[in-house]
């Protein structure tokens, strides 16, 4: 039995090896660019398992998706798309300030990335687990669907630093914001867009309580926040050690749609760098922006793919850089 085992698994091991030649080859042929088509030969099946997987998470809790959003995002800004954010250890980028307590849904990408290393083993890297799990949980949450590219390859350190540091933060003014994103490739108009993002999952009251009086008053302290939404989120503040959540989009919290846009334009954004893209000084350059998207759902929906693919093409590993890591939370 022993014996059988083994021989079959080294079979498998030489198909995986042939399959993971061809993807190699694949890298090579596009000169180190990402491709839509980049497991279609050596591993069809893999767009499919993190499909069911990302389902089957969201039917346990919608909100997943959004936190699988949040896990690409983060992966990109640091070293770009290389699943750095995974790593494990006293440098992880998940002890950094903004992950930190908050960035969620590793145990997702993890069962995601077992079921990947059974069906095609050593061929999927984690980089592109995050890219094609922010698809989906962007997708079946109702957002639109755009094709990933794929074909990157796993980073070898996290960059706790790189996470503290590039990493946009909910006080930061609109204008170290672009900053943020100009440093990675992104322009005003990803800036825009990808704020989108927020139309769904979750935010902490530590995130937002800033904007809301000393918890005896009824009214806000911050003019650019709607006095009754700043009521019942102090009600849910109040008394708590800051970790209770409230919705980024307001009214619909698991549906990917246009309606975060809208509550801006009602001063209905939960965090200031939310309101911050329409309410005051710093809006300059955003303002017109959250007024298209607010009125134009269809505009939103095909910008947030289109940008989305641009951030999922920040500095990618492709050819022999990196490794196709097995465990996501490891190098090899
Ligand atoms: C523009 C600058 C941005 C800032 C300042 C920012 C800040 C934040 C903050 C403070 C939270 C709540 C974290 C917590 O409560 O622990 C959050 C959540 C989230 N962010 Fe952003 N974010 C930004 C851009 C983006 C982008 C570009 C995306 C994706 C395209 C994104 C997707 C999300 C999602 C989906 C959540 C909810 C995650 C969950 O519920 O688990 N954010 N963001
Ligand atoms: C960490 O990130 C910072 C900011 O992007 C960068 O300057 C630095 O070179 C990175 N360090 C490593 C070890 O990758
Ligand atoms: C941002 O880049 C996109 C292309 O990626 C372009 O269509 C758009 O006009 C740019 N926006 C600004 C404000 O430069
Ligand atoms: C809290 O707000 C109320 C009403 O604005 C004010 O009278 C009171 O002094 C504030 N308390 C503190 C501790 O700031
Ligand atoms: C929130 O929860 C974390 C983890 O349980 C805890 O360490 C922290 O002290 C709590 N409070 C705040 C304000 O983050
Ligand atoms: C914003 O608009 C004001 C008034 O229209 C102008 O004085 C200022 O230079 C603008 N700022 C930026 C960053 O464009």
């Amino acid at each position: 039995m022993e014996h059988n085992y083994s021989c079959s698994r080294d079979v498998n091991c030489l198909a995986a090896l042939l399959l993971a030649a061809l993807c190699l080859g694949a890298a090579v042929v596009a000169r180190g660019q990402l491709t839509d088509d980049f497991y279609d030969d050596c591993c069809p099946q893999a767009e499919d398992i993190v499909k069911a997987r990302v389902s089957a998470a969201m039917k346990a809790e919608a909100r997943m998706g959004a936190s699988l959003l949040r896990l690409h995002f983060h992966d990109c800004f640091v070293n770009g798309c290389d699943g750095s954010i995974l790593l494990d250890g006293s440098n992880s980028e998940k002890l950094a300030g903004p992950n930190l307590n908050s960035a969620r849904g590793f145990e997702v990408v993890d069962a995601i990335k077992a079921d990947l290393e059974k069906a095609c083993p050593g061929v999927v890297s984690c980089a592109d687990v995050l890219a094609l799990a922010a698809k989906y949980g962007v997708l079946l949450s109702g957002g639109p669907d755009y094709d990933v590219l794929l074909g990157r390859r796993d980073g070898l350190v996290a960059n706790q630093s790189g996470a503290n540091s590039n990493l946009p933060g909910p006080f930061d003014p609109i204008s170290d914001i672009i900053k943020k994103f100009r440093d990675v490739g992104l322009n005003t108009t990803d800036v825009v867009v990808l704020s989108g993002g927020h139309t769904i999952g979750r935010g902490r009251c530590t995130l937002f309580s800033n904007r809301l009086s000393n918890f005896s008053a009824t009214s806000s302290v911050d003019p650019t926040l709607d006095s009754s939404l700043a009521s019942s989120l102090q009600a849910l503040c109040r008394g708590g050690d800051g970790n209770q959540t409230a919705a980024l989009d307001a009214g619909s919290a698991d549906a990917f749609d246009n309606h975060y846009f809208q509550n801006l334009l009602s001063q209905k954004g939960l965090l200031s760098s939310d309101q911050g893209l329409f309410s005051g000084a710093g809006a300059n350059a955003t303002k017109a922006l959250v007024q298209l998207y607010g009125a134009n759902s269809e505009r939103f929906l095909c910008d947030f793919g289109r940008s989305m693919v641009k951030m999922g093409n920040i500095l990618p590993l492709t050819g022999s850089a990196g490794q196709i890591r097995k465990n996501c939370r490891a190098v090899n």
